[in-house]
């Protein structure tokens, strides 16, 4: 998958799906599914660290992570996720970051929000390197929202997040995240704009769909957004699983004598 046959799934109104992931073993097995992109996201802080918001991860975590997955993955466009204030620094610290994630052989960075990030988004395209944004609900600006709520409800906030996608697109973003946003919305942007969208929690309009793996592979959290939908009930198979072996080794049926030298 390149950025040319997503582009082409968008004009020809083939939607696209995208699943984070963070690690090799899950790589592998999504290189083998019809998902089209990944997202390394920096939702590892929550999902692989146990952390209650992303603003923990780092940069150096972000580049393991997304080198594991990129092995795993050769044949998905993989977008890594700059996390919280790697991309707020000086220009020189910004890029440093950027070439962190690509040389792990990611095909695209993403960054969340637009504005004060004109010219450095600028740069890392003109430097050759796939930027994909995220607007709505930032999760890097969680505290500023004041929790993980809807955005663009009203009027002017709507026209906000037209004017903030019309930017990207015009700094040469190639796709954006659409992230809790109503989905008439997504709609009318989807619809008027070149640019690709990527929607969670923003309704089935937008060019293709994100979800975290673990929140569609059913892991337990202890917050599960309305837009959320459980494709298997990992939590109940592993805990299964986990009980069978533990059985088994209690009983001595675990190993038996072909498991045994
Ligand atoms: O980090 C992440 O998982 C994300 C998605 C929720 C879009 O940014």
């Amino acid at each position: 998958m390149n950025i040319n046959q997503l582009r082409q799934m968008k004009q020809q109104g083939e939607k696209i799906a995208m699943v984070t992931c963070y690690d090799h073993a899950s790589a592998v097995i999504l290189n083998q599914s019809h998902v089209d992109m990944i997202l390394v996201g920096d939702s590892a802080a929550m999902v692989m660290h146990g952390e209650t918001s992303t603003l923990p991860i780092d940069i150096a975590t972000m580049a393991m992570h997304t080198r594991a997955v990129v092995k795993g993955a050769p044949d998905k466009f993989v977008v890594a996720d700059m996390p919280f204030m790697s991309f707020r620094k000086s220009l020189e610290s910004n890029m440093t970051a950027v070439e962190q994630l690509m040389k792990t052989g990611a095909h695209a960075i993403k960054l969340e929000g637009v504005s004060g990030n004109e010219e450095l988004i600028k740069h890392i395209v003109q430097s050759g390197v796939p930027v994909m944004g995220h607007l709505g609900l930032t999760p890097q600006s969680i505290n500023q929202f004041g929790g993980f709520k809807v955005q663009g409800r009203e009027q002017a906030a709507q026209q906000k997040i037209i004017d903030q996608v019309q930017l990207l697109s015009d700094l040469g973003a190639f796709a954006v995240v659409l992230e809790c946003v109503p989905a008439a919305l997504t709609e009318v942007i989807t619809k008027s704009s070149d640019i690709i969208t990527i929607g969670i929690g923003a309704g089935n309009s937008t060019d293709g769909q994100v979800l975290v793996m673990h929140d569609l592979l059913g892991y337990p959290s202890s917050f599960s957004p309305k837009f959320v939908r459980k494709y298997l009930n990992t939590e109940q198979l592993f805990k299964d699983a986990f009980n069978a072996y533990a059985k088994d080794v209690k009983s001595q049926q675990f190993p038996n004598d072909e498991e045994s030298y």
